[in-house]
C-alpha cells in the first residue's frame, strides 16, 4: 500500500492507536536509543538506563538525565509531533502511547497520550515513590524529594521495571479496540510494542509502520521516510 492509499483508508476509521518510539524525535535532535554511536562517556546508553547502574552511581545516572534534559530543552517539537497533535485533536478514539520521556508530545498539543515510559521532566521520591516534576538541568547536590527527604531518581521505566498498571490498562485497551495501528519511529524491539501490536493484530486491525529502515514491527504496511516528512502527508485532511 502506498501513502496515498494508507491516508485514504485510515481516514475510514475511528479508532486509532499510534505507537511512537526514538525516531518520532529524531529530528528534533534527541538521539535515538539503538542508532549507531548512542554512548554516553564510553559507556552503551542501554547499559546507563538500569536501576542497578542507579544504585551503583546515582550521580553519573543523574549526569546523563540531565545532559538529555538540556538536549531536549534546547529543542523543540517537529512537524511529526504537530500533524499528529493537529490532527488527533477532534478524534476522541485515537490514543498516542510514547516510549519517549521527551515531553515533545505534551509540547506539541498532544491529546490522549500514554507515557509508557515515565518522564524526563519528573522526579521520584526513592522512599515512597512520590513523584514530582523538576525542569532543572544542573544539581549541585542530588535531588532530595520533599516527602521523605530522601534521594530522589529519574521517574522513568528502567530496563526489567514494570510499567503503571493504569498505563497497562489504557494501552491495552486502545489496542484492542483499534481498528488500525501507526507505528512512528520504533525498532519494534521493546515488548510495551510488540505486545500491542500483537492484540491489535489478532483484533484484525490493520498496522501501519513509519520508519526510515525495516523495523522489526510486524506491520502489514510499510511506509519508508522520516517522521517529520510522512507524518504530515499520512495525516493530511
Ligand atoms: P530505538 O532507538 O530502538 O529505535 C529508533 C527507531 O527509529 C529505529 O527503528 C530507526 O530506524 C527509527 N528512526 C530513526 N530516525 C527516524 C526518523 N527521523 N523518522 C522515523 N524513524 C526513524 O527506539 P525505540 O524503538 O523507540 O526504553 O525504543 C526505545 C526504548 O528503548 C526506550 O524507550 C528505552 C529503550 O529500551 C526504556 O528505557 C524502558
Amino acid at each position: 500500500m502506498d501513502i496515498e492509499s494508507a491516508r485514504r483508508f485510515l481516514r475510514l476509521c475511528e479508532r486509532i492507536l499510534v505507537i511512537t518510539g526514538a525516531g518520532m524525535s529524531a529530528e528534533s535532535g534527541i538521539p535515538t536509543f539503538r542508532g549507531e554511536g548512542q554512548r554516553w562517556q564510553n559507556c552503551d546508553v542501554k547499559d546507563l538506563a538500569t536501576p542497578s547502574a542507579f544504585d551503583a552511581d546515582p550521580r553519573f545516572i543523574w549526569d546523563w538525565y540531565l545532559h538529555r534534559r538540556s538536549v531536549v530543552a534546547a529543542s523543540g517539537p517537529n512537524a511529526g509531533h504537530y500533524a499528529l497533535a493537529e490532527w488527533s485533536k477532534d478524534r476522541s478514539e485515537v490514543t498516542v502511547v510514547t516510549q519517549n520521556v521527551d515531553g515533545l508530545h505534551e509540547q506539541a498539543g498532544q491529546r490522549n497520550l500514554v507515557s509508557v515510559h515515565g518522564s524526563l521532566w519528573h522526579n521520584r521520591c526513592t522512599k515512597c515513590g512520590h513523584e514530582r516534576i523538576d525542569r532543572s538541568i544542573q544539581y549541585a547536590d542530588l535531588p532530595r524529594s520533599p516527602c521523605c527527604d530522601a534521594l530522589e531518581r529519574p521517574a522513568i521505566v528502567w530496563m526489567g521495571e514494570r510499567i503503571a498498571m493504569s498505563d497497562i490498562e489504557r494501552s491495552h485497551a486502545a489496542a484492542f479496540d483499534a481498528e488500525a495501528v501507526i507505528t512512528i519511529g520504533t525498532s519494534g524491539a521493546v515488548t510495551t510494542v510488540t505486545s500491542l501490536v500483537a492484540i491489535a493484530r489478532a483484533r484484525c486491525a490493520e498496522i501501519f509502520d513509519i520508519n526510515v529502515e525495516r523495523s522489526a514491527v510486524e506491520a502489514h504496511c510499510r511506509l519508508f521516510g522520516t517522521a517529520g516528512e510522512l507524518v504530515p502527508k499520512l495525516l493530511a485532511a
